[in-house]
């Protein structure tokens, strides 16, 4: 039986009836930019997150570059930023006029610490970007306690929940998620949100992401066209009540794997200490990654190394890397491999991936 890496249909599958009358009513209202829709989600997700302010944005990456912007970051700063995780999140800095100071991660949670953070600080630090990667929670707090403004990327860990029971997205200074289709709450397109409690920061997120606007007549500053749109936010709200269940799914199927005895075969993925992770990936690790990547694709097991080449190792990135040594990300990076995971990943499912796992007798 095939399991593939991840599912975003069966989830929504219940839901599409609900989610065509919807777009019905957009597409009847004619109001596509900058509608209700919009601001219904950005007042649904808020509460939701527990956050003061949500802004919709094109997408993830941009909801970076406006949000680092808006949090007063600009030519001559330092932003640092873990080398270990997609790559849009260090790209989103250069467009500030900032320069990327990479960081390490630690490889059991894949997350950086306060002390991989410490390290990279400089006089010019004027931001750090933590990333809450495959939907574990960073230690916001503690990096926080270091003195400096944190912006979580969020893009990964719609559903999470930190060791307070606050969740990712309002932990920080500000922070940011991605609703590409297949994360943990997708739309059907592109779309993003940036986050934050900060009233000063979600007012320049607004006026930036609107070219530098705030009545469509007068310019103050250069900005960015990146809305969510109505489509994309009318999707959304029909989705958002359905997360905390779906992230439940993600949790019991992480159980699932560690329940079968998958950890004597290779190294789970280490939760932050008293963290509910809403797995958007569900990453584990080994020697032979890339043996064990083949042995699963021949049994119709959907495996995938994300970030095999780190982001401080990619050509364009060459000129803020020289000479780092960040081992954990390296150890990460090397040994990584992401398994199958969705909201609906039965037992079954797992078992047959245990099961494929043991047969490649990797050791
Ligand atoms: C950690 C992380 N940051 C940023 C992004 C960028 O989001 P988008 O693709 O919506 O631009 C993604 C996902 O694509 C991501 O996984």
């Amino acid at each position: 039986m095939a399991v593939p890496l991840f599912d975003t249909d069966t989830p929504t599958r219940f839901l599409k009836a609900e989610i065509r009358a919807k777009v019905d009513e957009v597409l009847e209202s004619a109001a596509f930019i900058l509608g209700p829709e919009v601001a219904a989600f950005e007042a649904d997700f808020a509460a939701y997150l527990g956050a003061g302010h949500a802004i919709g944005v094109g997408n993830g990456t941009d909801a970076l570059t406006i949000a680092l912007r808006a949090m007063g970051v600009g030519p001559g700063d330092d932003v640092v930023v873990p080398s270990f995780t997609f790559y849009a999140t260090p790209e989103a800095i250069p467009p500030t006029g900032a320069r990327p100071v990479f960081c390490d991660v630690d490889p059991e949670t894949f997350c950086v610490t306060p002390e991989t953070v410490r390290a990279a600080l400089t006089p010019r630090t004027k931001a750090v970007v933590a990333v809450h990667l495959f939907g574990n929670v960073a230690p916001i707090a503690e990096i926080e306690a270091l003195g400096v403004p944190v912006l979580e990327d969020a893009a990964q860990a719609a559903g999470s929940r930190a060791a307070d029971g606050r969740r990712p997205g309002a932990l920080g200074t500000a922070a940011t998620f991605s609703f590409y289709p297949s994360k943990n709450l997708g739309a059907f397109g592109d779309g993003g949100a940036v986050t934050t409690n900060d009233a000063g920061i979600a007012d320049r997120v607004r006026t930036l992401r609107f070219h530098g606007s705030r009545d469509k007549v007068t310019f103050e500053e250069v900005g960015y066209n990146s809305r969510l749109d109505e489509l994309q936010a009318a999707i959304l709200r029909v989705q958002l009540p359905h997360l905390d269940r779906w992230a439940e799914g993600r949790r019991d199927a992480g159980d699932h794997y560690a329940a079968a005895g998958l950890g004597e075969l290779v190294t789970l993925p280490t939760v932050t200490p008293g963290a509910s992770a809403a797995w958007h990936l569900y990453v584990v690790r080994h020697a032979q990654a890339d043996a064990l990547a083949s042995v699963l694709r021949g049994a119709g097991i959907g495996q995938k190394a994300y970030y095999r080449l780190p982001s401080h190792r990619q050509p364009a990135m060459r000129p803020y890397a020289d000479g780092l040594d960040l081992p954990g990300t390296d150890e990460a990076a090397a040994t990584h491999l992401a398994i199958p995971m969705s909201p609906v990943l039965g037992r079954r499912d797992v078992d047959e991936v245990v099961v494929a796992v043991r047969d490649a007798r990797l050791g």
